[in-house]
This record gives structure tokens, C-alpha cells and sequence, in this order.
């Protein structure tokens, strides 16, 4: 990736310094949630290794999706077919309604598509059965959905917590993690909030630190900053940004604001059914 990038623009004044900030030895909510050591690549401080060059981590080809409504089937997605590196940050455009979401949700293994090829960090998940797909999911996959999906009677460090519970993270673990995250996203002092007692901007960073508290392969954004002012939705594209630079994450990004497609390294358009890469 060039370093003259949209990606690596200097976030404007304003924005929180913790993801703003100038490259530096990654934070401590940065090491493995399993307390295992981390590759080479994950915990050198800058200047980070990129990951290069990229390899694949997901390759869609022909992939289609239909409904079924009042017993006729609606073709949503007619063909998709792209590739989405590691360590590369992709934004997904169309008109509401285009059908942005349905490939998320196929994507991200929380729907089946109707035929095509679909290859997820080696693997053809192409008629994988379920447990074999939620077991990818909850291992390489986090989410982050704009309305945040977050527990309410559970405080923002049990709600970081989940994914980690389902991936048996011991107790103290998941907790010294959750906790990193949340100040890793600014949200040190909002521990145990519950999400009605924080605002729109923190409970998305609350999501967002769910999402990645268990260091996934793909990260998948549905409008992540929809919701969002300007501030919070520059916080919340920086730290998914360093995911993807300092992580060798692939990132995904659903949006209707040309402002966040411009920071990714190239957007993918949804027309028709059709997707239109580049
Ligand atoms: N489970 C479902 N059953 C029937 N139709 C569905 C279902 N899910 C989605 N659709 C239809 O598929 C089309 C695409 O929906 P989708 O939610 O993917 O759009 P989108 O591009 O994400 O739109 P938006 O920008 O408004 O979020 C819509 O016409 C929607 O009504
Ligand atoms: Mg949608």
C-alpha cells in the first residue's frame, strides 16, 4: 500500500490521540487474547512489517442469493465476485437496498448463498455444515454492526467478554482483555456502563472492542458509523484502520459516507445485483 494512501491521511484535529496517533509500539490490548505468543509481525513496534504481499483471505466468485417471499424467490445478489486481502480495509457501496448487507451476512457466515464459490482463509465454505461455519466465525470472524448489538443488562467489559466466553477464554483473561480494549477505544472509564448509559459513539466502541477481542482474521462493518458524529466516526475508522495496518487484518466496510469509502484502500459497488470492483 502507498504510503500517500487515504488510509494513512492525518486524522484532523480534534480526533482522540489514541488512534489518531503517530505509529508507535502497539498497545497492550494488542496481544493475543489467549495469552499465547504473537507472530513477529503482530508485535514489533513500527515501522510494522505490512503484510506483503497480501495474500488472499477471502475469494468470492459468482456468488448469488435469492429470498423466497409469499412463495416466489426475489434474487438479491446476481453474481459477486472479488478477492479481499489481508491487511487490506475494503468499503462496500450501493443504493439501499442493493443487497450490502446479504453479502456481509454471507460473508461473515451468517447466511448461506444460493451457489457460487466462496473460499475463507483456505477453506471452501461452500456447503460447510453449520458447526464447522460457526466455529470459523467465532474464531476469525468479529462483527460490527450499526446498531451495536450489545447486551443491555451486561456491562461494556461482559459484553467485550462475550465472544471470549464462547471461545473458552479463562475468566481473568477475557477480562484483562475486554479491559485493554475498552481503553484501548477510550472507554477505560466506562468499564461498567451498561449501553443505556453510554452514548451512540461509546456503545459502538464498545461493539467495536467486542469485536475484536478475539483478534480475528476479518473484520465485517455494517455501517459501523451510520449513527456516528464526525469525531466518533473518525475514532471508530482509525482503530479499524490499525487492525488492518498493525494486525494484518482484512477489513470490510459497509457505507453510505463517501468520507469513510475514501479511507479504504478500494470500494466495491453493489449495482444490480452485480458487484463492480475498484
Ligand atoms: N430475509 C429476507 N427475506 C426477504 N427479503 C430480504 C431478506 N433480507 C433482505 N431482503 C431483501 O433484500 C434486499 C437487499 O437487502 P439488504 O439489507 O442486503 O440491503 P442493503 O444494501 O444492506 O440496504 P441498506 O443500505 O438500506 O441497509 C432488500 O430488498 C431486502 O428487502
Ligand atoms: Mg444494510
Amino acid at each position: 500500500m502507498p504510503l500517500n494512501s487515504p488510509r494513512h491521511a492525518a486524522a484532523p484535529a480534534g480526533t482522540r490521540p489514541a488512534t489518531g496517533a503517530a505509529p508507535g509500539p502497539l498497545p497492550a490490548a494488542h496481544t493475543a487474547p489467549h495469552g499465547a505468543p504473537l507472530p513477529a509481525a503482530h508485535t514489533a513496534p513500527h515501522p510494522a512489517p505490512h503484510p506483503a504481499p497480501r495474500q488472499p483471505l477471502l475469494r468470492v466468485e459468482g456468488l448469488h442469493k435469492g429470498f423466497s417471499v409469499d412463495g416466489e424467490t426475489i434474487r438479491v445478489l446476481h453474481e459477486c465476485s472479488f478477492a479481499v486481502g489481508r491487511g487490506e480495509v475494503v468499503a462496500i457501496v450501493g443504493q439501499s437496498g442493493s443487497g450490502k448487507s446479504t453479502l456481509l451476512n454471507l460473508l461473515g457466515l451468517l447466511d448461506e448463498a444460493d451457489g457460487g464459490t466462496h473460499v475463507f482463509d483456505g477453506v471452501d465454505v461452500t456447503g460447510l455444515r453449520e458447526h464447522r461455519r460457526a466455529r470459523l466465525r467465532g474464531d476469525r470472524i468479529g462483527f460490527v454492526f450499526q446498531q451495536f448489538h450489545l447486551l443491555e443488562r451486561r456491562t461494556a467489559v461482559a459484553n467485550v467478554c462475550v465472544p471470549m466466553v464462547l471461545g473458552g477464554v479463562p475468566l481473568l483473561r477475557r477480562r484483562a482483555v475486554a479491559r485493554e480494549l475498552l481503553e484501548s477505544v477510550g472507554l477505560g472509564h466506562r468499564l461498567g456502563s451498561k449501553p443505556h448509559q453510554l452514548s451512540g459513539g461509546e456503545q459502538q466502541r464498545v461493539a467495536l472492542a467486542r469485536a475484536l477481542s478475539r483478534d480475528p482474521a476479518l473484520i465485517l462493518a455494517d455501517e459501523p458509523t451510520g449513527a456516528l458524529d464526525a469525531e466518533s466516526s473518525e475514532l471508530i475508522m482509525n482503530q479499524l484502520l490499525r487492525q488492518a495496518s498493525d494486525r494484518g487484518a482484512a477489513v470490510i466496510v459497509v457505507t453510505h459516507d463517501p468520507a469513510v469509502a475514501a479511507r479504504a484502500d478500494r470500494s466495491i459497488t453493489i449495482v444490480e445485483g452485480y458487484t463492480r470492483d475498484g
